[in-house]
């Protein structure tokens, strides 16, 4: 293994970093006054001419075919415009993705898919009218229930985005065996949704449809979505176009938290109205049920963590295998157990993943896939280790520490773990601690617990930057990137005012449109690094280009520039979690009085947005750990708690002191800035860390997610 000296592990040699002066700082949001007042645009809201509104059609059953549908009711209601089906949908080019292939065939994978679609003059008419769309199925068996112990398990050939299924170093049974101290367990965390505040949207309008004018059709769609490039290269696919004939608008998004890193069949189903229209916008926004069947999930896992280790609490085997499902419609195949390659040093370690193929809706990313509900397994399993061993679960985890990445023998670029657990435990109390199921406030048992977190940083390729000055002496600065109100608008200007050294106000960022240089999606956490580096090598190659006083109009553009460090180091952001719960010892209600999470994840490129995420991954986390829990009806297919009266997600009352802070120190290997990515890191550990609190107030460990009262009062 090699490691850095230590002159190269406080700089790099290939990056050059960036001078800040407002990155750091705690500037308000750009977008902040024109979402306070209403005035920002989501896709619904762009002000179009004669619009039309679109209803989907969804099967009403889980596996089978469409056998015939009626809409004669339907189209003679007045306003109808156009009622969409299978069999007089328009054909598209590229059938490949069957998520997207949008009323391609009669066929039905699952419960809740899209049939058709009423167009009509107003939402209430399109809406009555498609319940008045007459369905026969030809109805076929169904399977949606995921089981630890089916025979049919497959092991998919990489899972999300590009890791290895399984990884194996040493001899994982010998070192079970042979270890003084074992953990056997395994920990099941359910089906949830993603629920952004923005149900998804799609506005999609045809121009030249059917005319050769112009250079032919040409499509423009206002969406809400983490890609308008990622939405554009698949729906141009679809309706063989030249990518440069559809535009992708989304300047403000109202959270994704990844189920609009993709385009889904709601914006195919957009396209296809439209064009029933032509020349009309159709205009499709998801209501919150449907959200459940069409906008992704993530996946319900079963998770063994076995772990063996030596009288002093030192792991000699870490074995962590994880089941999954994914959709018969498009394989999503979850990191389950990425997390446990790299956390802590055990010479002997296996991590695998397994699939059930199911007919359910496709799953897709949901803040921090594989991460998260992984490290609630494997985090819940070192506090089961550490009782085991007699050791506190923080000195467990220091005993642990690796040097350097074990599933690839890298150098960090920054770890910092144990510094993160050591500051939060002094700034939370932590020796306050007291011993599992002995600390009672009157009807209340109290407890402290505590959870490691890690997320990689993740560069993506493939956007440019173009720098332009105005006649106005500013800076247009424009790249298709995305704000889903994770903060975008301000930090990619802080980083284009610091790199063009000019002052805040005089940088025009232009982000959320294909009209603007291609950007990578805003998943993975990614974004701030991969735009930001773009806008930083833009900025650079316009000063060396155009001076210090450039002409009005001086223009330069840039692409992402290589990192060679990513592939020198190991550059992942590290965090701990820090939870204090109180459980009704007579109805086993569990409140989250106090929470903290302490980063470690390079310089924060402005810490008002910063700490929002930090926190909002955190409340999250809450949410996974206490209620979330999507009910899949293994009768129907369906997910029975399909809206927020029965899907509950954790809102003000159920969020107490929550605090997030950091070690502010920039990872040199990173990017210019030092920063790497907050966007998930806060959801990570954060269950595991309530998990870990209920245990040490009650005594009793759960497995088992969420933590409902009925788990504490059968214990
Ligand atoms: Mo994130 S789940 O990669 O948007």
């Amino acid at each position: 293994m090699t490691r850095p000296d230590t002159d190269s592990a406080l700089s790099s040699e290939s990056i050059e970093p960036l001078n800040i002066q407002t990155v750091g700082t705690s500037l308000p949001r750009v977008d902040g006054h024109a979402k306070v007042t209403g005035t920002a645009t989501y896709a619904w809201e762009h002000d179009l001419r004669n619009p039309t509104y679109v209803y989907p059609l969804q099967s009403a059953i889980a596996r089978g075919r469409v056998l015939r549908m009626d809409a004669t009711q339907a189209e003679s209601v007045d306003g109808v415009i156009a009622v969409l089906t299978p069999y007089n949908a328009a054909r598209l080019a590229d059938t490949g993705n069957a998520e997207l292939a949008v009323l391609q065939s009669d066929e039905i994978a699952f419960r809740g898919q899209l049939i058709g679609a009423v167009v009509a003059e107003t939402p209430e008419t399109a809406r009555h009218a498609a319940s008045l769309v007459g369905v026969e199925y030809e109805q076929q068996p169904h399977d949606t229930e995921l089981r630890a112990d089916r025979p049919d398990l497959y092991r998919p050939d990489q899972v999300n985005p590009v890791f290895p299924t399984d990884s194996e170093e040493g001899d994982v049974e010998a070192a079970l065996a042979a270890a003084a101290v074992t953990l056997d367990q395994t920990y099941s965390t359910p089906m949830e949704h993603n629920n952004p505040m923005e149900p998804h949207t799609c506005v999609s309008v045809w121009d030249n449809a059917g005319t050769g004018a112009d250079g032919g059709p040409r499509l423009t769609q206002y969406d809400s979505t983490q890609g308008a490039h990622a939405v554009r290269k698949n729906i141009a696919r679809l309706f063989e176009l030249a990518p440069e004939r559809v535009r992708v608008i989304s300047p403000h998004v109202g959270g994704g938290f990844g189920s609009k890193g993709m385009p889904h069949a709601h914006n195919v189903l957009s396209a296809l109205a439209a064009r029933a229209v032509a020349g009309r916008p159709a205009k499709l926004a998801l209501t919150r049920q449907q959200l459940f069947d069409l906008a992704g999930h993530r996946t319900p896992t079963v998770q063994r963590v076995r772990l063996g280790a030596d009288a002093d609490g030192r792991l000699t085997a870490l074995c962590h295998e994880a089941v999954e499902h994914t959709s018969k419609v498009k394989e999503f195949a979850e990191q389950t157990a990425v997390a446990s390659r790299l956390m802590y040093a055990a010479p002997n370690r296996r991590t695998t993943h397994r699939l059930a193929l199911l007919d359910v809706p496709v799953n897709t990313w949901m803040r921090a896939p594989g991460e998260c509900p992984g490290m609630f397994a494997a985090e819940v399993a070192m506090d089961e280790l550490a009782d085991a061993c007699g050791l506190d679960p923080i000195e467990l985890r220091a005993i642990n520490e690796p040097e350097s990445d074990p599933s690839t023998g890298k150098p960090w670029s920054h770890r910092r773990l144990v510094e993160c657990l050591r500051t939060g435990a002094r700034r939370f109390g932590w020796d306050r601690r007291a011993e599992a199921g002995t600390r009672r406030e009157g009807d209340w048992l109290v407890g402290l617990g505590v959870a490691s977190a890690t997320y990689p940083s993740w560069a993506m390729p493939g956007s440019a930057a173009e720098i332009e000055r105005t006649a106005d002496g500013r800076y247009a600065v424009r790249i298709g990137a995305a704000d889903l109100g994770t903060g975008t608008w301000t930090a990619l200007s802080q980083i284009a005012s610091d790199a063009l050294e000019c002052p805040f106000d005089a940088v025009h960022l232009e982000i959320g449109d294909t009209d603007l240089p291609p950007a990578s999606v805003a998943g993975g956490s990614s974004g701030i690094n991969s735009w930001g580096s773009t806008i930083v090598a833009a900025a650079r190659a316009f000063r060396a280009e155009h001076g210090d006083n450039p002409a009005a109009g001086a223009r330069t553009s840039s692409k992402t520039p290589e990192n060679p460090d990513m592939k020198r180091y190991a550059v992942h952001s590290f965090g701990a979690q820090f939870a204090e719960v109180r459980v009704n010892a007579d109805t086993g209600e569990v409140r989250v009085p106090r929470m903290l999470g302490v980063f470690a994840a390079g310089r924060i490129i402005n810490p008002r947005t910063a700490r929002s995420q930090f926190i909002g991954g955190m409340t999250m986390g809450i949410s996974m750990a206490l209620f979330e829990e999507s009910v899949l009806d293994h009768g129907t297919g369906h997910v029975v708690n399909h809206d927020f009266a029965q899907y509950h997600v954790a809102a003000n009352a159920d969020v107490g002191d929550i605090e997030a802070t950091w070690l502010d120190e920039p990872d040199p290997h990173a990017n210019p800035m030092g920063a790497k990515g907050i966007g998930e890191i806060g959801i990570v550990g954060a269950p595991a860390a309530v998990v870990n609190a209920v245990h040490n107030a009650t005594g009793i460990r759960v497995r088992d997610l969420p933590v409902t009262p009925d788990k504490l009062l059968r214990a």
